[in-house]
């Protein structure tokens, strides 16, 4: 993986910010995975002289040292006067001896001076939370608690740091001067949250200028350090913190340290109190339950290095006085991607609103933008971010949600994720769409998984697949008249954001039509093993990998290729004043039917490879048979499928080699109706 450091010569070193609480060990060795993930090689973190002298606390870090070392290079910062010997009975308060910091920097360098190279004196010592400066008038108390532990760090071999400043102020800075804390310091540490806590930002340059020209005034040379960055994405704002690290990456300081790799977990306190700023609680890369944020799965993915060339990666984009597009939510993702290429294609503007919360999906946008370069406008967003929102709907012409948390495992172990996305962002688009001047129409793709796992349905087992008793059903598949029955968190939120999208046309006369679709496949699909199986089967059988089946493998599914569901939506599109307020099952239908053990077979017959299959227990709420009856949509529209599952397969399997590099199999003939 790429290292997290210089992006040209000039730039520099960058750390991640992470205070561990005594006996967090998991959180430490789930850290190190991630530093080794991004290719982090700093790491800034505290070390509370309070909690030195609580039992098992000297344990703990011989522990967090050791463990770190081999991964990083740390920077301890060292603060809180342990309340016993502080002036007053807190953290924040100067020591009654001022000497007794030096002798604690002394103990800390002698037991892990091994360790580390730089030593920090204090944190945010301008910040009453931090350092209680009401006890200290003229700041004598703190330079000379300073001054002694930075002489004594230096004599001990090791650089100093002085405490980053929050917020940056370089009449402070003067003040320290005054009182001779510079002498024996290395770096100014400087900290920002451009837009979080700092309201009035004025940019790192303004702000790095500031400290410099104290500096330069009294003829200082040290380095300046921003040694706290970061930014709260406690309002969803995931791009405003990528755009943020973009920002601090071009400033003109020694290092950055980024605040921080994880969100605050809700039931700590910060030093504040508990839960009085709720800002505190999302500075992390990843959140609580461990998902990544966008700039997580950036530089994951990316490297630091190619950052500056996301250009595709666009937030509030400006939209003009009457302009007109084709919105999509979810654009970014397999379905959206296709649908979104065939209205640019036929020389339409399309807007793609997405959190890009998939991942992998931003290659679709990428891909996108270079076939059809401005014509596609790009907004990043989520799709509670309801004041976005609302200004892409009111400009819309119509509007397709596919936007979804869409895999019914994941609902299982984050229902909460799976709520604010299926349902309580369908709801905000409805709203916008109702409080918007226009009202353009929208479709909807919900899914099978509402009709339940049909177990009332008598199954017929053979060699390879079940297939419903009843003869009718058997024939035509299932209709729109079969009971809903919503199965697992995502059949739930998906099933009633399918109801309340008939309602909100039903109730407030908007245009609404909802698609209940089974298994759609084909290009620009990531498949994974919780969905896009026919995808992840070809991308397994490729890539040499092993396949798990849930079950006996005879589960059957009516596939569909995508450029087939894109005619559906056209024809949708086209008609929605007919369709209007109406329910249809779309899918490939009776003749598009598999069992996974068939799909294996074409699979193995197309790329020409033996694959490594096992089998696991049957998943909860998987369906044995689901066949949709198609017959109302083709009457009301005259749509028909155009692609066999042969040729779709296919289809896939080809798109899938140029994707990823791999010669096309030879079983395969290379210009067969390729809809890519
Ligand atoms: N693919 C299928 O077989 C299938 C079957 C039935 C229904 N569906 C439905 O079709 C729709 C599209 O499916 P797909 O296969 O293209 O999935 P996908 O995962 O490829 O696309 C979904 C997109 O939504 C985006 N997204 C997720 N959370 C978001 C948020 N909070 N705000 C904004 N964007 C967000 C993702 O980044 C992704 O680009 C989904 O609603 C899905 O439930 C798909």
């Amino acid at each position: 993986m790429n290292e997290l450091k210089n992006i040209n010569e000039n730039s520099p070193a960058l750390g991640i910010l992470e205070w561990f609480r005594p006996g967090e060990y998991d959180e430490v060795r789930n850290a190190i995975e991630d530093f080794n993930k991004l290719g982090i090689k700093h790491l800034r973190t505290g070390i509370s002289w309070a909690d030195w002298y609580v039992e098992g606390t000297k344990e703990w870090y011989d522990w967090l040292f050791a463990e770190l070392d081999p991964h990083v290079e740390i920077l301890p910062c060292f603060l809180y006067t342990p309340p016993s010997i502080g002036e007053m009975a807190k953290t924040s308060a100067p020591p009654k001896d001022l000497k007794a910091y030096a002798d604690f920097i002394d103990e800390m360098i002698t037991r892990y001076g091994q360790y580390f190279e730089w030593v920090e004196l204090w944190n945010e010592p301008n910040n009453k939370v931090e350092y209680d400066f009401t006890l200290d008038y003229s700041w004598n108390k703190f330079s000379t608690m300073i001054g002694m532990a930075a002489h004594w760090a230096q004599k001990r071999g090791k650089k100093t740091l002085l405490g980053g400043m929050s917020p940056i102020d370089p009449n402070w800075l003067q003040m320290m001067i005054e009182q001779n804390v510079l002498d024996c310091i290395d770096a100014i540490g400087i900290h920002g949250f451009p837009h979080v806590f700092d309201q009035q930002w004025r940019g790192w340059k303004v702000n790095i200028q500031s400290i410099r020209e104290v500096l330069d005034k009294f003829g200082y040379k040290q380095e300046i350090w921003i040694s706290e960055a970061g930014f709260s994405t406690w309002q969803n704002d995931e791009v405003k913190q990528y755009q943020e690290f973009k920002n601090v990456l071009n400033a003109n300081a020694g290092r950055i340290y980024w605040y921080s790799l994880k969100d605050l977990d809700p039931k700590n306190s910060t030093v504040g109190g508990y839960h009085l700023d709720e800002r505190e609680y999302f500075f992390g890369l990843k959140k609580t339950d461990g998902t990544k944020k966008l700039l997580y799965k950036l530089l994951e993915k990316d490297g630091v290095e190619k950052i500056h060339q996301q250009d595709y990666i666009n937030k509030q984009y400006k939209i003009q006085e009457g302009e007109k597009y084709t919105l999509i939510t979810g654009g970014a993702g397999f379905i959206g991607t296709n649908l979104a290429s065939r209205f640019l294609s036929e020389g339409k503007k399309v807007m793609i609103y997405d959190s890009l919360f998939r991942d992998g999906v931003e290659e679709n946008l990428q891909w996108l933008r270079k076939k059809y370069g401005e014509r596609l406008l790009v907004q990043i967003s989520d799709i509670n971010e309801t004041r976005i929102l609302q200004q892409c709907v009111n400009n819309a012409s119509e509007v397709f949600h596919l936007c979804a948390q869409v895999a019914v495992t994941s609902s299982v172990s984050n229902p909460i994720h799976d709520f604010n996305v299926n349902l309580s962002g369908t709801f905000h688009l409805l709203e916008a769409i109702r409080k918007s001047k226009h009202q353009p129409p929208l479709v909807f793709t919900s899914t099978n998984k509402v009709y339940g796992n049909l177990q009332d349905v008598e199954m017929v087992e053979n060699e390879t697949r079940y297939h419903p008793a009843d003869a009718q059903m058997k024939k035509y598949g299932i209709n729109e008249k079969i009971p809903l029955d919503f199965h697992s968190p995502y059949g739930c939120s998906k099933g009633a954001a399918d109801q309340y999208i008939l309602d909100y046309s039903r109730t407030y006369g908007l245009k609404t039509a909802v698609f209940r679709m089974s298994c759609i496949y084909g290009p620009h699909q990531f498949g994974t093993e919780d969905q896009g199986w026919v995808a992840h089967f070809l991308i397994s059988a490729l890539e040499d990998k092993p396949v798990t089946i849930y079950g006996n493998g005879k589960q059957v599914r009516d596939i569909l290729f995508v450029e087939d569901l894109i005619d559906a939506f056209m024809l949708a599109h086209k008609n929605i004043d007919k369709l209007a307020g109406q329910v249809f099952n779309i899918g490939g239908g009776p003749e598009n039917t598999v069992s996974l053990l068939e799909i294996l077979e074409i699979i193995r017959d197309k790329a020409g490879k033996e694959m490594d299959i096992s089998f696991e227990d049957w998943r909860t709420g998987d369906q044995f048979y689901y066949v949709s009856n198609t017959n109302k949509f083709k009457e009301a529209t005259g749509w028909k499928p155009r692609y066999s599952v042969e040729e779709g397969v296919e289809n896939l399997l080809k798109w899938l080699c140029v994707n990823r590099n791999i010669e096309l199999p030879e079983n395969l003939t290379p210009n067969k109706k390729v809809a890519i």
